[in-house]
This record gives C-alpha cells, structure tokens and sequence, in this order.
C-alpha cells in the first residue's frame, strides 16, 4: 500500500497547523458519550505542538447536519479536547458540516480553511474515505502530512491486504448485505473462513454471491417481535416459527465460531452476531469478542458496533488493533484507495 508522507517529518516549528481530525463522536444529553476518538487524536495535536507550531488549528465534521444546527454544534467536543490537552496555541474550529461546501468539496471553504495553516496534517483517519474540503481539497492547498493516527491505521490495516498469516478468518455482521457488499467479496475471496453473523446472514441463505468458504449460523435465537422483551427461544435456522425473527446466533453457531477463531493466525471483525445493545440477543456477539480477544494471532476489530462491544466487555487491550474508522475500515479493507490519503503526497 502506499503511504503517505508523515507529520514527524513536517517542518512545523513555527509554524500554523491546520489539522483534520475525526472527533465525530457521539453526543448524549450534549455532552460527548465515548470520547475514543478525541483521545485517539491527541498524540498528533501533542506531537506538533511539542515541536514548537506556533499555532495549531484544528477542524472535524459532527453527525450530518445539513448546514449550521445548534443539535450539532463542537462546543462539547472542545470542552473533552480542552480537558485532554490544555494549551492556549490550540483551537477547534466549528463543525465543517454547518458549510455546504463542506461534503461538495467546493474551493471557497477549502480555501477558508487553508487560510489556517502553513502545513495541513490529516489525521481523520474514519473520514478519510470522503473527498470532501477539510479532508482533500484543502490538502492540495497546503503542504499536506498524514497524522500519526491515520498513519497507524494504513500500516495496521494494510496488513491484512498483504501476505497474512494463515488462517486467516473474517468475521462480519450487521443487517444488510447491499450495505457492506465490496468488503464481503474482498474477504470470502482472501480468507480461509468468512464467519456470517447478524440478519444479513439470512440475506445470505437465500442468496449467496460469495465465492470462498462462508460459513453461515446453524441455529438462532428467535423472536416473536422486533422488541427487547420479546418471546424468545433458540431454535435450529430452518426451525424459526412463521413471522419470528433470528435476533442473534444460538449456542451451537457460538461454539463452531469460536472453534474456528482459536485456531485462526489473523482474525478481522465487523458488525455485530445479533441486536446486542439488548443484553438478551447480545451473547454471540459477545462470544465471538471473547473468542477473538483469546486467540493467540493478529486481530483487527473495526465498525463502530463491533468496537463498542470489544470496549463494553474490557476486551479491547486484547485485540491487536481496534480501528477508529467505520466505513473508511471497510473501504480500505475491500483495497479501495481513500481520498483523504490519496491527496496526500507519499513518503
Ligand atoms: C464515521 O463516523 O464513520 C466518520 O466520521 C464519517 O462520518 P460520515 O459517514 O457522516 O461521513
């Protein structure tokens, strides 16, 4: 993979730093509910300013407000960034999305926000797969640098692109198929084993597009009813009663899953076995967590759901790399090249 020249060789001593970060996180109650990617942005913004910037201005996009929407605005942001790194060369801009330039890639903002720096630093890694302002077109503007951030997630990432220990087992959930199609075609052609959980599995009985080995859940935790407290019971797939839905994997799927993981070298996983914020659906996944974060091989968890589950369970410090990134993971893993890297001149 190519990689894109770094900010430890950015000259910024006295310099002004324009620096994209990712701190789309979520906000409860207007403050900020998981601040991973805030703190996953401080080693960049301490690394220029112990270098001796003279000013380091930072910006990010917050959810998809259509243009300026007080729901949307950074101030909580700044308060958690203030907290992590208190120093007066340091200031966030205002949400990126409140400017339509912003996802048109239009010049004005990218020249506006060009206007910040002598050097621009991306290190908004879970944005990088959007060619939009603040992530591309305000790189061809300035000299531009990947942050140390992005810089880790190329180089973790990428080593499931190349040459990987053997075997090599993928795991994906979620909903849809059509939703995370190029990353399935990507991985049921690399790994030995693709290991199907969630409801796009039952998309997948039907239909497979797949090449490769893809193994799909033998059995499933059935409800009557899209709702937590739903009549439930474990039945084997070609037994869910008329109208019940799969809402998780059922035990036997666990344990054939986890048999599969332990012996795997390299592991990747993305989005959730079943509805796991409901802790009665929430067991395969939280088995295929356990299993992953006990297997002795290099394991990669990206997708906010997967992420949130390998935190929740104090699991994360046992996977080799947990990935900041949503979509941006996908695309990189399904060998796309990201924009936000792509503008960046190489090392
Ligand atoms: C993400 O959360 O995946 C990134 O911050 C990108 O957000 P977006 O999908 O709204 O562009």
């Amino acid at each position: 993979m190519r990689m894109p020249r770094s900010v430890r060789d950015a000259p910024v001593k006295g310099k002004r730093v324009l620096v994209r970060a990712d701190l789309n996180v979520p906000l409860e109650d207007g403050r900020v509910a998981d601040d991973a990617r805030i703190r996953a942005a401080v080693p960049t913004l301490e690394l220029v300013l112990e270098r001796g910037a003279d000013h380091v201005t930072v910006c990010s996009h917050l959810g998809r407000p259509k243009g300026p929407d007080p729901a949307y605005a950074i101030e909580p942001v700044r308060e958690r960034l203030r907290e992590l790194l208190a120093d007066e060369r340091l200031e966030l801009l205002e949400n990126t999305r409140f400017d339509p330039e912003e996802t048109t890639n239009g010049e004005r903002l990218a020249r506006e926000l060009a206007r910040h720096g002598d050097i621009y630093v991306n290190d908004a890694f879970g944005s990088a797969h959007r060619a939009h302002a603040s992530t591309e077109g305000v790189a061809h503007l300035l000299p531009a640098y990947a942050g140390l951030l992005l810089e880790r997630e190329l180089t973790e990432l990428g080593k499931l692109l190349g040459e990987v220990e053997r075997p090599f087992v993928a795991i994906v959930g979620g909903l849809k198929v059509e939703d995370k199609i190029g990353v399935l075609r990507s991985l049921s052609e690399r790994a030995d084993t693709l290991l199907i959980g969630g409801k796009m599995a039952e998309e997948l009985r039907e239909r497979n597009p797949l090449d490769g080995r893809v193994e799909l859940p033998v059995d499933v935790v059935a409800a009557a009813e899209l709702a937590e407290d739903a009549e439930a019971r474990e039945v084997a797939v070609d037994a869910v009663p008329d109208g019940w839905l799969g809402l998780d994997i059922g035990t036997e799927t666990r344990l054939r899953f986890a048999e599969t993981i332990a012996a795997a070298e390299t592991i990747v996983w993305n989005g959730p076995m079943g509805v796991f914020e409901w802790p009665r659906f929430a067991g395969g996944t939280e088995a295929v967590a356990r299993a992953i974060a006990g297997a002795d091989a290099f394991s990669v968890v990206g997708g906010g759901d997967s992420v949130r589950a390998v935190r929740e369970l104090g699991l994360a410090d046992r996977i080799s790399w947990v990935s900041t990134g949503g979509g941006a993971t996908l695309e990189l893993l399904e060998g796309k090249e990201l924009p936000g890297v792509a503008a960046i001149p190489s090392c």
